[in-house]
């Protein structure tokens, strides 16, 4: 698929074909492209929890995500839990903050991993959530996340249902200033 046709035609599905499979390898590909992204002196601090058995799957979307979301995932075949190691990307090797962004370096380069992610799973004729309303601590206790990393979102894997519209995007124009 083209860049732009993936890039236009992903949406964020909330309702997927139960018939569909999603499998292990196919989650590594997606990951595999996440790991393409830039990152902060290549620091590759994006870490990523799969979970594809259909019990751990019901479990997690119960316990860890509140009712709207868990109802976003209707059908979903893989859900992916992302995180960061903190105090790597944007710090100096000592340890020190290289500005004031600190750990939301750490969010920006799993940022671009997780768009890569998405992208490429369009790319595969695959479809996908990212969830950030979700219970951080509950996802850290039941996939043992250590402190050390940064809880972020959910993505949920599965194919579509249907096709939604586009929510409307901003003007580029309302956006951005050239000087
Ligand atoms: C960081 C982030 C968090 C999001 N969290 C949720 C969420 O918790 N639940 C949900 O239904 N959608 C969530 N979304 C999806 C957005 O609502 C969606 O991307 C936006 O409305 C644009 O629609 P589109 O992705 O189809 O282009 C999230 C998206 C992002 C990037």
């Amino acid at each position: 698929m083209e860049l732009m046709q993936a890039i236009q035609t992903r949406r964020s599905i909330r309702q997927y074909q139960d018939n569909a499979t999603v499998t292990a390898d196919q989650v590594k590909e997606l990951i595999a492209a996440a790991l393409q992204a830039p990152t902060w002196k290549n620091s590759q601090t994006g870490r990523y929890y799969v979970i594809l058995d259909p019990a751990k799957m019901k479990e997690i979307v119960t316990e860890c995500l509140p009712e709207f979301n868990a109802n976003n995932c209707t059908n979903a075949k893989a859900l992916i839990v992302t995180a960061f190691e903190t105090k790597r990307s944007g710090f100096t090797r000592e340890g020190v903050a290289e500005n004031e962004l600190g750990d939301e370096w750490g969010a920006y380069d799993l940022g671009l991993q997780n768009e890569n992610l998405i992208l490429r799973a369009r790319d595969m004729s695959l479809d996908t959530l990212i969830m950030g309303i979700r219970d951080g601590e509950k996802l850290r206790e039941k996939l043992s996340i250590p402190e050390s990393q940064r809880v972020v979102s959910v993505i949920s894997v599965g194919v579509r249902a249907s096709d939604p519209e586009m929510p409307k995007r901003k003007a580029v124009d309302d956006v951005a200033k050239f000087f």
